[in-house]
Formats: C-alpha cells, structure tokens, sequence
C-alpha cells in the first residue's frame, strides 16, 4: 500500500523507517518529510496543517493510509476533514479525529476526562477570567511550586512552575489577559507532583490496544537536568523503574481506564495515545496526554518494536488491532540529540553538517535539517538524532556518544549525561 507521513521531524522520519521495512509498502511519501525523509521515500510539498493541498496530494499519489505525525493537524481536524470528504472517505487515517485530539488539544478537557474516569492525576481547578477568585483561593489550598497550564497548544511553552505564590498569581493574570494568546483563555492549575518521568505510548483502535516500548526523554538544556525545556534532548528505552508491578498499575489504572473512558464517551480513536507519567512513590500519575507518538522518544522506541509497524497501523486503522500481535527487542535503545548552539533560545541555520555516513551501528534521524545545492544544512533547533541499540542503555549511548563526536557542524551542541539518573 502507499502510506502518507504527515510532519517533518525527527519523529517522522523514524516512523518512516520503520514502515519502510514492511513487506507491505509499496510507495511512502511524506509532507512536506525533511532531507533524511528524501532518503527512504518521496517528500510531498505540503504544509502540514493545509488539508486541501495534502487532499489533492493524495489523490494524484493514489495514497491508502495517512499517518499523522504531529498534534496541530490532529487538534485541527485532518482526520475529520477527510471523513467527510467524499473523495477521501475511503482513505485510512492513523490519528484521531478533533474529539479525540482534544485529550491533547485541551488540558481542561483531559482533566476533566481524567477525573470523570478515575485516572490517577494531580488535583486541579480550571480558571477563566469568569472565576479568578475561586481560581485564586484555589492556588491557596496547594503548596509551593505552583503548576500553572494554558488550556490549549502552546508548542510545549504553555506550563509555568512557580516557586512564590505571588508570583503564581500574578503570572494567572498574565496568562489570562493573554500570555499564550488564546490557548491561554483558560488556565488549568495544578498540584504538583514530584517523582521521575516516563514516557508510555499506545496504539489503539478505540477498543483494543498494543503497548509499545516505554522511553524516558531529556527535556532540559543543560546537563544534570537544569536550564531552559527544549523539545528534547534525547531519549532512552526501556525505562529500568518500570518494572512489571509499576506497568501493571500503569495499564489497570490508565491505559484500561483512558480506552474505557473513550468508549463511554463515545469518542471513535484511531492512532496513538501517548501517557506523560510520572512515577509519585511507586504509583503513576497521567501528566498529560498527546495524541500522537513523543519526539524524540520515537526515535527510540521505534527501533524497538520487532513487528511489522504497518500490520499494527491498519489494525489500528481497520478496527481489528485485538489480532494482531506486537513483540519487543529486549535490546536497549539510546537516541541523542545534536542540537544548534544557543537552542532553545535564538541560534543559527544552514550550518553545513557533515560526517553523516561514517556513523556505523547507529541510524541517523534528521530533524531540523535542509538540503541547500549538494549540502545538508542545520535548520532548526533540533538537528539530528543519533540512535543505538546496546545491551544495555549505557552501551547503546556510548555508541550514540562515539558517534556525536563524527558527526559536525559549526556550534554542535549535545547532553553527554543521558541516563544519569536511572
Ligand atoms: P506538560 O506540557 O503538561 O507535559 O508539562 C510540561 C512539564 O511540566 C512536564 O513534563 C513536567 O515536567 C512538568 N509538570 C507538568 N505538570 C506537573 C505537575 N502537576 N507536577 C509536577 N510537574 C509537572
Ligand atoms: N517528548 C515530548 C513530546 O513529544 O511532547
């Protein structure tokens, strides 16, 4: 079949690597993809969130299946829009339609989801400017640091944590008069959690599901986890905490609880479904949802998903995911990230990147990257991701690490203390 990627990271491109080991491709396209993309398929020209150009794409491609990398088109209504499309209807979509999307689209949403199905998750009270008092007074019920989240997608920028409850509450306001523009509208405020992070992924058809490798990414700039939140830093999988008790509380009191809620909810779910968690005490608590795969924990955990990826995405797509099976490589994967100088604030572009293909026994997903005349140049924060099997965490990022060191541009950035924590 003729599969459709829609997004340009570096998630996307690990996506496509692995759908392009399946007996079951004929042609993947991408759009708009990146150069790394170009390499194992065909990149489409299409804004990601500009359905009637893609419509028109995928009609002259003969394309059967859409897969939707990133949440503003799912959050949008892409799968939606095709749905409803005469011309489309037929068309697979692997991502949810708006109703789903909004798990991730709405964090007001998928707190009261949360608490409507009795998903373990930190206390909150939502605030518009409606009721900023009861809003205020909630803030004095919780102890210091205050969480505070624009409703809506904000490019990950949209949760503050403030040590001062003045301070909390005047950022409230802030946020309210329009700090993250609508998204902001309303104000989710949170308890605050303390305890280490993981990455849960499903795919599901809205009735059953497959857990995918767990993954641990490193959001901060600088090492030992301090400075500014960056789209990620890297990713490791598996995850040594979570052992088979803890996932066994994961998949009882979240996953079952989220497929089951959606159900009763009648919200039809088709895609991915990924768990932010975070481990309080030995019990995981949903920090968030998205409703598609994390980048860059996708650059790791895919490398450790044995099956056929496109199997899983037209069980996923058809309804009938029950029969189908997933396996594991017992391997550990390791995914660092090379980033430009100055990430994630202002930084340069078209940086010449060279050593590419001296990198043995590891893969190599672009993420910011563009080709300029016979070049592959640095595009984005985010540059390259470098991932490695090993048969331990340690051994697949020494071999990420060794391979950081041959890959260059001007002002290459990259954490050397993934892992450090586990
Ligand atoms: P989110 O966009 O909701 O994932 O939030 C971004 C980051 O803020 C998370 O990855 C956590 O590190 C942190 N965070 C969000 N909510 C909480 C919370 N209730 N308690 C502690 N940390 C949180
Ligand atoms: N790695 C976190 C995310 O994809 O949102």
């Amino acid at each position: 079949m003729n599969i459709l990627l829609i997004g340009s990271g570096g998630r996307e491109h690990a996506l496509g690597w692995k759908i392009n080991q399946s007996k079951k491709i004929k042609k993947l396209f991408f759009a708009p993809g990146n150069p790394g993309t170009a390499e194992i398929g065909i990149n489409l020209n299409a804004n990601v969130n500009d359905f009637q150009k893609i419509k028109k794409l995928v009609v002259e491609n003969k394309i059967n299946m859409v897969v939707v990398g990133p949440e503003v088109p799912l959050v949008e209504g892409i799968h939606d829009f095709f749905a409803n499309d005469p011309d489309l209807k037929s068309i697979k979509v692997v991502g949810p339609k708006k109703a789903g999307a909004k798990l991730e689209g709405s964090k007001n949403f998928a707190k009261d989801f949360m608490l409507r199905n009795s998903i373990p998750t930190a206390k909150y009270f939502t605030v518009s400017s409606n009721n900023l008092t009861e809003g205020i007074n909630f803030l004095k019920t919780l102890v210091s640091p205050y969480v505070l989240k624009a409703d809506g997608l904000a490019a990950g920028k949209g949760v503050l944590i403030i040590d001062s409850l003045e301070e909390a509450e005047n950022s409230l306001r802030k946020m309210l008069a329009g700090q993250f523009g609508d998204a902001s509208n309303k104000v989710v405020i949170e308890e605050f959690l303390s305890g280490v992070e993981v990455s849960v992924f499903v795919i599901t058809d809205g009735k059953s599901y497959k857990i995918l490798p767990e993954a641990k990414d490193y959001k901060r700039i600088g090492e030992g986890d301090t400075g500014l939140n960056t789209g990620g830093m890297g990713a490791v999988s598996p995850v040594p905490f979570v052992n088979a008790e803890f996932m066994d509380k994961v998949e009882t009191q979240i996953i079952q609880t989220t497929i089951s809620g959606l159900q009763k909810e009648q919200i039809e779910y088709t895609g991915f479904i990924f768990f932010g968690l975070i481990n309080v005490k030995g019990n995981p608590y949903v920090i968030e949802y998205n409703v598609r795969m994390g980048d860059p924990e996708t650059e790791a955990v895919i490398l450790r998903i044995k099956s056929d990826f496109v199997d899983l995405l037209e069980g996923a797509a058809n309804g009938n995911l029950e029969e189908k099976k997933i396996e594991f490589d017992e391997q550990s994967v390791a995914s660092v990230m090379l980033v430009s100088g100055g990430y994630p604030e202002n930084y340069e572009k078209e940086k010449v990147i060279s050593g590419t293909e001296n990198t043995p026994n590891s893969i190599i997903f672009h993420a910011g990257t563009k080709k300029v005349g016979n070049n592959i140049v640095t595009n984005g924060g985010r540059v390259i991701a470098i991932s490695s099997f090993g048969k331990t965490i340690n051994d697949a990022l020494k071999t990420s690490y060794k391979n950081a060191e041959v890959i260059e541009f001007d002002k290459k950035y990259f954490r050397k203390d993934l892992g450090f924590d586990l």
